[in-house]
């Protein structure tokens, strides 16, 4: 996906900030670009889903989170902690399967990669526009529910992304929780 120039990014930004303080009935941007028409708000392109790519172990969490009940924690350990949930290695998957599943072709796969010493590779599914600051640890400390942002993980096979990550969905929430709408809380 090309992305429009930083000035022709922030001109954007600018425009918007106009009408949405007009919509919020604050006028507190600059008052010369109130003019010009606003382009609509992209929207982040959907990616698609996993599995991992061909060749690489494949991962389900309805197995992990769903039937065995793995805390999403024990996996994305960070999430409570910095700004990426972060994935596990593949040191963190043998600490169980140099014991469990060794008959399952898919598991010998991860076994083998793991003793040629390669790492596991894996499809991004949620992502949102490298100008937007986000942070997981101050949403998973005001417990907010990864279900809430992610769908329901533990009930699918593959990590889909249903809904984009779209300035009116972080705002709706924002308001309701009384969230900061501070345009540069999240815009870098
Ligand atoms: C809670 C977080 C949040 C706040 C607060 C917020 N934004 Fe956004 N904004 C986003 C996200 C996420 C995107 C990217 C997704 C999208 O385009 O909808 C975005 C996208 C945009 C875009 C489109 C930019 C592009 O190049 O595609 C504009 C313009 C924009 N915001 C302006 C504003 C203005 C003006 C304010 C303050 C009134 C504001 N935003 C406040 C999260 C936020
Ligand atoms: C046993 C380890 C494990 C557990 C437990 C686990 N995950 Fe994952 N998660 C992974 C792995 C590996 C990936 C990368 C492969 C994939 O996307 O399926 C991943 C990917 C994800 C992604 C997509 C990341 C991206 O690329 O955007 C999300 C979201 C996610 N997990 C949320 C959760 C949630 C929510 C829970 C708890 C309900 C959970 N996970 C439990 C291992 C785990
Ligand atoms: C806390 C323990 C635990 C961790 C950590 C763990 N798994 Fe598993 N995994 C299981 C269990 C339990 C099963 C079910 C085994 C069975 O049915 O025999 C399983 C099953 C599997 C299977 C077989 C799935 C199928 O389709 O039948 C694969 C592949 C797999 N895990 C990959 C991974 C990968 C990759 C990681 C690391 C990202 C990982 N696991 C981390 C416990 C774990
Ligand atoms: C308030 C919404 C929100 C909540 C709550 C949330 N996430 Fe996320 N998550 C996101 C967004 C937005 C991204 C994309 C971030 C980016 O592009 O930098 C993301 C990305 C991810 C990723 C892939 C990139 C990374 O950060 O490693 C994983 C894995 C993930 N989330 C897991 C989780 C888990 C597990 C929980 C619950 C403990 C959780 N998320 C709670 C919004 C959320
Ligand atoms: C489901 C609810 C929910 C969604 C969706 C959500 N947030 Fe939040 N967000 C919160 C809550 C609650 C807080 C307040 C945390 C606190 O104050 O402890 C917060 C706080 C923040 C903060 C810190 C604000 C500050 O004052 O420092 C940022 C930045 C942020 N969110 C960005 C985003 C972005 C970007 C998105 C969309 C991609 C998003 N959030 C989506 C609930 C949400």
């Amino acid at each position: 996906m090309s992305r429009p120039g930083r000035s022709a990014r922030w001109t954007g930004v600018a425009l918007a900030l106009v009408a949405i303080a007009i919509a919020f009935g604050s006028f507190e941007a600059h008052p010369q670009s109130a003019a010009a028409p606003v382009p609509p708000p992209a929207i982040a392109e959907v990616p698609p889903g996993q599995p991992s790519p061909a060749g690489e172990v494949p991962f389900n969490h309805q197995i992990h989170a769903g039937q065995f009940k793995i805390p999403c924690l024990d996996c994305h350990a960070y999430a409570d902690k910095s700004p990426s949930a972060g994935l596990p290695s593949g040191r963190k998957c043998m600490g169980c399967h140099k014991f469990v599943g060794k008959d399952k072709p898919e598991v010998q796969i991860l076994v083998k990669r793991f003793e040629d010493g390669q790492p596991l590779r894996w499809e991004r599914v949620f992502a949102v526009p490298d100008f937007i600051y986000f942070s997981h640890r101050m949403h998973v400390r005001a417990k907010v529910e990864c279900k809430e942002c992610h769908g329901d993980v533990a009930a699918g096979k593959i990590v889909r992304q249903e809904k984009p990550f779209t300035m009116g969905r972080c705002l709706t929430c924002h308001e309701e929780r009384n969230a900061s709408r501070d345009c540069l809380v999240c815009h870098k």
